[in-house]
């Protein structure tokens, strides 16, 4: 079966080919990054723009990228939340022409869930049930994922986002946007124990996140002049702070529920040092941990046409009345099987 899957949440304009959820014919991805960069942030008008000037070609080439016409694809698969709403309509609007004129059938995606499928697309593919953790510019979540149909939210983060901290630390720094690479790569020049910045577990055993005080930690240190330290000290003593509390969660919710398999994604997992540390401790319980491919890491269409596959194959359609839900919950998956699509909640927590 070969899917169109579409992705226009955010800053990228990405449509991939996939062939039964796990052949990637095509995967292009065109960013308006460059375009945000001096905003110090995304701006949702610019990102609208740029995908309705975009969208057409990205389409285009990710046809021709995988040597195949429209009349080849068998079902489209689009985001539909959470994300920008001008940005979100863009995609589903281009998937539910494309289901309505070829016509094949529509699957709406939650973009968090994309981003846990990212790593199926690999060689080594993880098995059900395991421990997934989505860390992103938006979103930190640890999931137990049964089955493509059934997960559980172990955690979310309470304030900023783990992708977010990365963003506004940079920014306090004078680093420029996005923050995730430029601090990466600062860090490596730095010593990551020279400071230590607070890590933040909250209340005994929770599994939530929160990055605001580490945030603020770094603005009131970045305000005094520190002599000894050099940017790069304060750089790795962030992201060793984050991934502290990274690793420490991910290695409680393992233990929780009883898994030795752990799949993580979204674009903080580029992050070699992130990689690095939790492969470590993870491994050293026995536990295999479940990275994507570099490129897969950022937003892309691959692992939207993945998920979408899967879901379908399980009794998973949508109607073209499929409205785009910019603060879709990640709560909020999709349970449907036999009947017409339909979202219902998921047990939150213990
Ligand atoms: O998943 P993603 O592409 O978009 C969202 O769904 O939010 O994630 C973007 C986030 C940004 O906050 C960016 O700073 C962060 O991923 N990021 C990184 C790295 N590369 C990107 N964070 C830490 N280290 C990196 N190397
Ligand atoms: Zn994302």
């Amino acid at each position: 079966m070969i899917v169109l899957g579409i992705e226009t949440s955010c800053d990228e304009t990405a449509v991939s080919v996939v062939e039964n959820g796990r052949n990637v014919f095509s995967n292009v991805v065109s960013s308006s990054l460059h375009l945000h960069k001096r905003y110090g942030g995304v701006v949702p008008e610019i990102a609208t723009r740029y995908h309705v000037e975009l969208i057409n070609y990205v389409l285009e080439q990710a046809l021709d990228e995988a040597r195949v016409s429209l009349s080849d694809i068998d079902l489209v698969a689009a985001v539909y939340g959470p994300g920008l709403v001008g940005a979100l309509l863009i995609g589903l609007s281009l998937a539910k022409s494309l289901s309505l004129a070829l016509p094949v059938p529509l699957v709406g995606i939650n973009h968090i869930q994309a981003h846990l499928y990212a790593p199926l697309l690999g060689k080594k593919k993880p098995q059900f049930p395991f421990v997934g953790l989505v860390v992103s510019g938006g979103h930190t979540n640890l999931f137990y994922v049964k089955d493509y149909l059934h997960w559980q939210v172990l955690g979310r983060t309470r304030d900023d986002a783990a992708g977010e901290a990365f963003d506004k630390v940079a920014k306090i720094l004078n680093l420029g946007y996005p923050g995730g690479p430029v601090i990466e790569k600062k860090a490596k020049r730095g010593d990551k124990g020279k400071i230590k910045f607070p890590r933040s577990y909250l209340e005994r055993g929770s599994l939530d996140f929160s990055f605001s005080g580490l945030k603020t930690a770094v603005l009131y240190y970045a305000k005094d002049k520190h002599p000894n330290a050099t940017l790069g000290d304060v750089a790795a003593g962030f992201q060793e702070a984050v991934v502290d509390v990274l690793v420490d969660k991910s290695l409680t919710a393992c233990s929780l529920m009883k898994v030795k398999q752990f799949v993580v994604g979204g674009g903080v997992i580029a992050n070699q040092r992130l990689r690095e540390a939790l492969t470590a401790n993870l491994e050293e319980q026995a536990i295999k941990v479940y990275f994507p491919e570099q490129t897969l890491c950022q937003d892309n269409a691959a692992m939207v046409a993945g998920l979408g596959y899967q879901l379908y194959k399980r009794g998973v359609v949508s109607d073209l009345n499929l409205e785009v839900e910019p603060n879709l919950k990640v709560e909020r998956v999709l349970v449907k099987k036999d009947k017409k699509y339909k979202t219902g909640e998921v047990k939150d927590g213990f």
